[in-house]
């Protein structure tokens, strides 16, 4: 870890930010992501060392942050988190659901507010960082304020989402990722689409830039392979008449040149052209 944050200062990052809170079994086997927060030792000896590497504190160093869960089994916010705000990392970043709860429970904010008590009855500099079913930007800096926390981290609300931080444009939050479950959305939100007042993104806007990504990934990925674009053609492709075909030819093209006419095919035949 020293050695690999010493290269990210090397190469220019901003920032090292360690992932405790993976779940993916590949990467628990070798006792990295959440596997962290079963053995808070180690987790600060690595703290320690990207800190080290990375030269944090000094005036040519960057800073080193965490991001984690909430638990393993079960909420251990108590221990966990003062273990890993005894090394003083620049900031945490807490997802709200425990390593078990994966992300098929609603995210508990409540925990959240008390990661942020716990960092202040330490005195500590550490930000703390709120993460877990933000939806929206407006949903975002409803939660900061509510909870306290000095930033906010989004996952799954950014799929098929470029607008997401458009204060003034946005899909309709039930076009949005979350959540995977069956849970009720107004139970996760206090920010309703209506009292935000934005502008929806029209259907032909979201194919368009569904087009406009697969360019681009074609030209600044070439090296990756083209099935991984076609992994979220779902988000943007969902939610009106003709979605289901229209996904179905999508994963039978290979180009983006191929992708671009059967966008074009669709909205002509549907007779949506939008701008
Ligand atoms: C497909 C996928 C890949 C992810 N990869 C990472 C990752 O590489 N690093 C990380 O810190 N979190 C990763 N996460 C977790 C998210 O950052 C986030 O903690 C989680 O999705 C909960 O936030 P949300 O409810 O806003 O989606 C990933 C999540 C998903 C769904």
């Amino acid at each position: 870890m020293e050695y690999a944050a010493g290269l990210c200062l090397e190469l220019g990052f901003d920032g090292v930010d360690i992932n405790m809170g993976c779940p993916d079994r590949s990467i628990e086997k070798q006792g990295c992501g959440a596997a962290m927060i079963k053995n808070p030792a180690k987790a600060k000896e690595i703290i320690q060392a990207a800190k080290r590497g990375a030269r944090m504190g000094r005036v040519d160093g960057i800073p080193v942050s965490v991001k984690t869960r909430v638990g393993y089994y079960q909420n251990q916010l108590e221990e966990w988190l003062p273990a890993i705000l005894a090394e003083a990392p620049a900031a945490v970043t807490i997802h709200a659901r425990t390593r078990q709860e994966l992300s098929k429970v609603p995210a508990d904010w409540e925990r959240i507010r008390r990661a942020v008590m716990i960092r202040d009855e330490l005195s500590v500099d550490t930000l703390i960082i709120g993460n877990g079913d933000v939806l929206s930007l407006a949903d975002a800096h409803h939660k900061a304020k509510t909870y306290g926390v000095d930033g906010v981290m989004v996952g799954r609300a950014l799929f098929g989402n470029p607008w997401f931080f458009n204060p003034s444009k946005s899909l309709p939050v039930h076009l949005t990722a979350l959540p995977t479950h069956g849970v009720n959305r107004d139970s996760i939100t206090a920010v309703k689409e209506e009292e935000v007042g934005v502008e929806f993104v029209s259907i032909p806007e979201r194919l368009r830039v569904l087009v406009e990504r697969t360019r681009l990934f074609v030209e600044l990925l070439p090296f990756k392979n083209f099935s991984i674009m076609k992994k979220h053609y779902k988000a943007y492709v969902n939610s009106f008449a003709g979605a289901a075909d229209l996904r179905i030819k999508l994963m039978e093209a290979d180009s983006p040149l191929e992708v671009e006419q059967l966008v074009e095919e669709y909205l002509s035949a549907v007779n949506i052209n939008g701008q």
